[in-house]
Protein backbone atom coordinates (compact mmCIF):
# COMPACT_ATOMS: atom_id res chain seq x y z
CA UNK A 1 0.00 0.00 0.00
CA UNK A 2 1.03 3.37 -1.01
CA UNK A 3 0.16 6.31 1.55
CA UNK A 4 -0.04 9.71 -0.01
CA UNK A 5 2.62 11.05 2.21
CA UNK A 6 4.87 8.31 1.16
CA UNK A 7 4.67 9.50 -2.93
CA UNK A 8 5.04 13.45 -1.53
CA UNK A 9 7.84 12.29 0.58
CA UNK A 10 9.70 11.06 -2.17
CA UNK A 11 8.73 13.77 -5.25
CA UNK A 12 9.66 16.44 -2.48
CA UNK A 13 12.87 14.81 -1.59
CA UNK A 14 13.92 14.02 -5.10
CA UNK A 15 13.46 17.57 -5.89
CA UNK A 16 15.59 18.62 -3.54
CA UNK A 17 18.31 16.94 -4.40
CA UNK A 18 17.99 17.48 -8.38
CA UNK A 19 18.80 21.03 -7.90
CA UNK A 20 22.27 22.04 -7.60
CA UNK A 21 21.84 24.95 -5.79
CA UNK A 22 21.67 24.90 -2.20
CA UNK A 23 18.12 24.89 -0.20
CA UNK A 24 16.80 25.42 3.39
CA UNK A 25 14.53 23.03 5.04
CA UNK A 26 12.88 23.88 8.08
CA UNK A 27 11.38 20.41 10.36
CA UNK A 28 9.71 19.98 13.82
CA UNK A 29 10.57 17.05 15.91
CA UNK A 30 7.62 17.40 17.91
CA UNK A 31 8.18 17.78 21.60
CA UNK A 32 8.86 13.69 22.48
CA UNK A 33 11.99 12.64 21.98
CA UNK A 34 11.70 10.58 18.16
CA UNK A 35 8.13 9.54 18.36
CA UNK A 36 6.52 12.69 17.10
CA UNK A 37 8.16 13.44 14.14
CA UNK A 38 6.58 13.03 10.94
CA UNK A 39 7.48 10.57 8.48
CA UNK A 40 8.24 14.10 5.32
CA UNK A 41 9.98 15.60 8.41
CA UNK A 42 11.94 12.62 9.06
CA UNK A 43 13.13 12.05 5.58
CA UNK A 44 14.38 15.15 5.01
CA UNK A 45 16.61 15.14 8.08
CA UNK A 46 18.28 11.61 6.35
CA UNK A 47 18.48 13.30 2.96
CA UNK A 48 19.73 16.63 4.05
CA UNK A 49 23.76 17.22 3.24
CA UNK A 50 23.85 18.63 6.66
CA UNK A 51 21.30 18.78 9.43
CA UNK A 52 21.39 21.76 11.88
CA UNK A 53 19.15 21.80 15.27
CA UNK A 54 17.70 23.40 18.16
CA UNK A 55 16.81 20.52 20.30
CA UNK A 56 15.52 20.03 23.95
CA UNK A 57 18.56 17.90 25.13
CA UNK A 58 21.18 15.74 24.36
CA UNK A 59 19.12 12.91 23.93
CA UNK A 60 17.62 14.05 20.79
CA UNK A 61 20.57 15.75 19.61
CA UNK A 62 22.28 11.77 19.51
CA UNK A 63 19.07 10.98 17.41
CA UNK A 64 19.66 13.65 14.87
CA UNK A 65 23.12 12.02 14.48
CA UNK A 66 21.50 8.63 14.04
CA UNK A 67 19.27 9.94 11.11
CA UNK A 68 21.96 11.88 10.04
CA UNK A 69 25.93 12.33 11.13
CA UNK A 70 26.32 15.80 9.36
CA UNK A 71 24.74 17.36 12.55
CA UNK A 72 25.06 20.85 13.83
CA UNK A 73 23.67 21.85 16.78
CA UNK A 74 22.84 26.15 16.86
CA UNK A 75 22.67 25.79 21.19
CA UNK A 76 26.26 27.03 20.89
CA UNK A 77 25.29 30.66 19.84
CA UNK A 78 23.19 31.12 22.90
CA UNK A 79 24.81 32.85 25.85
CA UNK A 80 27.17 30.49 27.42
CA UNK A 81 27.81 30.31 31.37
CA UNK A 82 27.85 34.46 32.52
CA UNK A 83 27.80 35.66 29.12
CA UNK A 84 25.29 38.92 28.63
CA UNK A 85 24.14 38.52 25.02
CA UNK A 86 20.52 39.11 22.93
CA UNK A 87 18.96 36.97 21.35
CA UNK A 88 18.80 38.98 18.49
CA UNK A 89 22.31 38.56 18.12
CA UNK A 90 22.00 35.22 18.80
CA UNK A 91 19.58 34.30 16.18
CA UNK A 92 21.27 36.40 13.08
CA UNK A 93 24.44 34.47 14.31
CA UNK A 94 22.22 31.23 13.50
CA UNK A 95 20.70 32.46 10.40
CA UNK A 96 24.53 33.15 9.06
CA UNK A 97 25.61 29.87 10.39
CA UNK A 98 22.74 28.20 7.99
CA UNK A 99 22.97 30.34 5.01
CA UNK A 100 27.07 29.80 4.90
CA UNK A 101 26.15 26.16 3.80
CA UNK A 102 23.07 26.78 1.64
CA UNK A 103 26.00 28.88 -0.20
CA UNK A 104 28.01 26.11 -0.68
CA UNK A 105 25.63 24.59 -2.60
CA UNK A 106 24.30 22.36 0.22
CA UNK A 107 20.99 20.72 1.10
CA UNK A 108 19.96 22.02 4.24
CA UNK A 109 17.72 21.04 7.12
CA UNK A 110 16.96 22.65 10.11
CA UNK A 111 15.27 20.37 12.71
CA UNK A 112 13.55 22.88 15.68
CA UNK A 113 11.44 21.14 18.35
CA UNK A 114 7.88 21.79 18.40
CA UNK A 115 6.75 23.09 15.81
CA UNK A 116 9.53 24.98 13.55
CA UNK A 117 8.00 27.83 13.17
CA UNK A 118 5.05 28.27 16.13
CA UNK A 119 6.62 30.81 18.41
CA UNK A 120 9.99 30.61 16.79
CA UNK A 121 11.41 33.32 15.04
CA UNK A 122 15.12 32.04 13.84
CA UNK A 123 12.84 29.58 10.94
CA UNK A 124 10.85 33.04 9.61
CA UNK A 125 14.35 34.64 9.80
CA UNK A 126 15.88 32.29 7.72
CA UNK A 127 13.46 31.54 4.97
CA UNK A 128 13.27 35.00 4.30
CA UNK A 129 17.12 35.30 3.99
CA UNK A 130 17.23 32.66 1.79
CA UNK A 131 14.78 33.68 -0.17
CA UNK A 132 15.97 37.20 -1.03
CA UNK A 133 18.92 35.18 -1.81
CA UNK A 134 17.74 33.13 -4.35
CA UNK A 135 17.12 29.85 -2.48
CA UNK A 136 14.56 27.71 -2.32
CA UNK A 137 13.51 27.67 1.60
CA UNK A 138 10.25 26.05 2.87
CA UNK A 139 8.46 24.41 6.48
CA UNK A 140 7.41 21.64 7.49
CA UNK A 141 5.32 21.81 10.32
CA UNK A 142 5.74 19.91 13.65
CA UNK A 143 3.57 18.65 16.46
CA UNK A 144 3.79 22.35 18.92
CA UNK A 145 3.92 22.73 22.90
CA UNK A 146 0.71 23.74 22.48
CA UNK A 147 -0.82 20.80 20.39
CA UNK A 148 0.77 18.55 23.83
CA UNK A 149 -1.19 20.18 26.03
CA UNK A 150 -4.69 19.69 24.28
CA UNK A 151 -3.45 16.48 24.40
CA UNK A 152 -2.39 16.09 27.90
CA UNK A 153 -5.11 18.03 29.68
CA UNK A 154 -8.23 16.65 27.21
CA UNK A 155 -9.29 20.40 26.67
CA UNK A 156 -10.48 20.78 23.01
CA UNK A 157 -9.93 24.18 22.23
CA UNK A 158 -12.79 24.82 20.31
CA UNK A 159 -15.36 24.32 22.58
CA UNK A 160 -14.58 27.92 23.48
CA UNK A 161 -11.79 28.94 21.49
CA UNK A 162 -8.57 30.07 22.88
CA UNK A 163 -5.50 33.09 22.66
CA UNK A 164 -1.99 32.75 22.50
CA UNK A 165 0.11 35.43 23.41
CA UNK A 166 4.22 35.56 24.44
CA UNK A 167 4.16 36.13 28.12
CA UNK A 168 6.38 39.56 27.34
CA UNK A 169 4.39 40.87 24.74
CA UNK A 170 1.21 40.43 26.73
CA UNK A 171 2.66 42.34 29.41
CA UNK A 172 3.96 45.11 27.27
CA UNK A 173 1.00 45.76 24.84
CA UNK A 174 -2.80 46.64 24.94
CA UNK A 175 -4.07 42.92 24.21
CA UNK A 176 -7.22 42.07 25.78
CA UNK A 177 -8.02 38.29 26.58
CA UNK A 178 -11.26 37.44 26.12
CA UNK A 179 -12.30 35.69 29.40
CA UNK A 180 -14.76 33.14 28.29
CA UNK A 181 -11.86 31.49 25.98
CA UNK A 182 -9.08 29.36 26.71
CA UNK A 183 -5.69 31.96 27.20
CA UNK A 184 -2.28 30.42 26.86
CA UNK A 185 1.25 32.15 27.90
CA UNK A 186 4.44 31.47 26.49
CA UNK A 187 7.78 32.17 27.75
CA UNK A 188 6.03 32.52 31.16
CA UNK A 189 9.42 31.94 33.20
CA UNK A 190 10.67 35.11 30.94
CA UNK A 191 7.69 37.22 31.54
CA UNK A 192 8.63 41.27 31.49
CA UNK A 193 12.64 40.71 30.09
CA UNK A 194 12.43 43.21 27.52
CA UNK A 195 16.03 43.11 27.00
CA UNK A 196 16.18 39.34 25.53
CA UNK A 197 19.18 38.74 27.65
CA UNK A 198 17.38 36.76 30.35
CA UNK A 199 16.10 33.57 30.83
CA UNK A 200 14.11 33.88 34.22
CA UNK A 201 11.81 36.75 35.90
CA UNK A 202 11.23 37.57 38.95
CA UNK A 203 8.32 37.19 41.49
CA UNK A 204 7.78 41.62 40.84
CA UNK A 205 7.66 41.09 37.30
CA UNK A 206 4.91 37.64 37.80
CA UNK A 207 2.82 40.20 40.23
CA UNK A 208 2.85 43.02 37.91
CA UNK A 209 1.15 40.25 35.47
CA UNK A 210 -1.31 39.13 37.85
CA UNK A 211 -2.43 41.98 38.92
CA UNK A 212 -3.05 42.34 34.71
CA UNK A 213 -4.92 39.67 34.85
CA UNK A 214 -6.80 40.70 37.85
CA UNK A 215 -8.63 42.78 35.59
CA UNK A 216 -10.57 39.73 34.36
CA UNK A 217 -9.75 36.89 36.02
CA UNK A 218 -10.45 36.19 40.22
CA UNK A 219 -7.15 36.06 41.83
CA UNK A 220 -8.53 32.69 43.95
CA UNK A 221 -8.92 31.35 39.48
CA UNK A 222 -6.90 27.98 39.17
CA UNK A 223 -4.54 28.25 35.74
CA UNK A 224 -2.20 25.63 34.95
CA UNK A 225 1.52 24.98 34.66
CA UNK A 226 2.19 22.88 32.12
CA UNK A 227 5.40 20.93 30.95
CA UNK A 228 5.24 18.87 28.06
CA UNK A 229 7.19 15.27 28.40
CA UNK A 230 10.54 15.53 26.18
CA UNK A 231 11.29 11.86 26.93
CA UNK A 232 8.94 8.64 26.59
CA UNK A 233 9.43 7.45 30.03
CA UNK A 234 8.39 11.29 31.39
CA UNK A 235 4.85 12.30 32.94
CA UNK A 236 3.95 16.02 31.47
CA UNK A 237 4.00 18.31 34.54
CA UNK A 238 0.97 20.02 35.36
CA UNK A 239 0.65 21.81 38.43
CA UNK A 240 -2.77 23.39 39.28
CA UNK A 241 -2.61 26.65 41.25
CA UNK A 242 -4.51 29.76 42.35
CA UNK A 243 -3.64 32.99 39.67
CA UNK A 244 -2.51 35.21 42.92
CA UNK A 245 0.30 32.29 43.93
CA UNK A 246 1.76 32.68 40.52
CA UNK A 247 4.59 35.24 41.81
CA UNK A 248 5.87 32.16 44.21
CA UNK A 249 5.96 29.48 41.44
CA UNK A 250 8.77 27.28 40.06
CA UNK A 251 8.95 28.37 36.53
CA UNK A 252 11.39 26.65 33.66
CA UNK A 253 12.14 28.03 30.27
CA UNK A 254 9.96 24.92 29.09
CA UNK A 255 6.72 26.57 31.12
CA UNK A 256 3.83 27.49 29.43
CA UNK A 257 1.01 29.09 31.30
CA UNK A 258 -2.78 28.03 30.53
CA UNK A 259 -5.65 29.92 32.27
CA UNK A 260 -8.64 28.04 31.60
CA UNK A 261 -11.71 30.26 30.84
CA UNK A 262 -13.32 32.42 33.95
CA UNK A 263 -16.30 33.06 32.27
CA UNK A 264 -19.33 31.76 30.36
CA UNK A 265 -19.78 31.93 26.70
CA UNK A 266 -22.03 34.80 25.86
CA UNK A 267 -24.34 34.98 23.25
CA UNK A 268 -24.31 37.82 20.86
CA UNK A 269 -28.27 38.91 21.12
CA UNK A 270 -27.89 41.73 17.92
CA UNK A 271 -26.41 38.82 15.35
CA UNK A 272 -28.69 36.14 16.56
CA UNK A 273 -31.50 38.53 15.58
CA UNK A 274 -30.11 39.52 12.13
CA UNK A 275 -29.53 35.64 11.67
CA UNK A 276 -33.04 35.29 12.94
CA UNK A 277 -32.19 31.77 15.50
CA UNK A 278 -33.72 32.43 18.80
CA UNK A 279 -31.40 32.04 21.67
CA UNK A 280 -33.67 28.84 22.93
CA UNK A 281 -32.51 27.17 19.43
CA UNK A 282 -28.86 26.91 20.61
CA UNK A 283 -29.76 24.91 23.81
C1 LIG B 1 10.68 29.65 21.76
S1 LIG B 1 9.17 28.85 22.17
C2 LIG B 1 9.27 27.41 21.16
C3 LIG B 1 7.94 26.74 20.92
C4 LIG B 1 8.05 25.57 19.95
N1 LIG B 1 8.39 26.06 18.62
C5 LIG B 1 6.76 24.75 19.86
O1 LIG B 1 6.24 24.58 18.74
O2 LIG B 1 6.28 24.26 20.87
C6 LIG B 1 9.54 28.29 23.79
C7 LIG B 1 8.29 28.17 24.62
O3 LIG B 1 7.53 27.06 24.17
C8 LIG B 1 6.88 26.45 25.26
N2 LIG B 1 7.46 25.11 25.46
C9 LIG B 1 8.63 24.64 25.01
N3 LIG B 1 8.81 23.36 25.44
C10 LIG B 1 7.72 23.05 26.16
C11 LIG B 1 7.31 21.90 26.87
N4 LIG B 1 8.08 20.82 26.95
N5 LIG B 1 6.13 21.96 27.49
C12 LIG B 1 5.33 23.05 27.47
N6 LIG B 1 5.66 24.15 26.81
C13 LIG B 1 6.85 24.16 26.17
C14 LIG B 1 7.20 27.32 26.50
O4 LIG B 1 6.19 28.32 26.61
C15 LIG B 1 8.53 27.90 26.10
O5 LIG B 1 8.84 29.05 26.84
Amino acid sequence: MTIQGQSNTSTKIQSMHESSKGSLVFVGTGLQLAGQISVLSRSYIENADRVFSIVPDAFAEEWLISLNPNHTSLQSYYAQADEVKNRRHTYKQMVEAMLVAVRKGEQVVCALYGHPGVFACVSHLAIAQARTEGFDSYMEPGISAEACLWADLGIDPGQCGHQSFEATQFLLYQHRPDPSTHLLLWQIALAGDHTLTQFSTTSDRLQVLVDLLSQWYPLDHEVVIYEAANLPLQQPRIERLALKALPQARLTVISTLLIPPSQALKLNEIVLAKLGISALELG
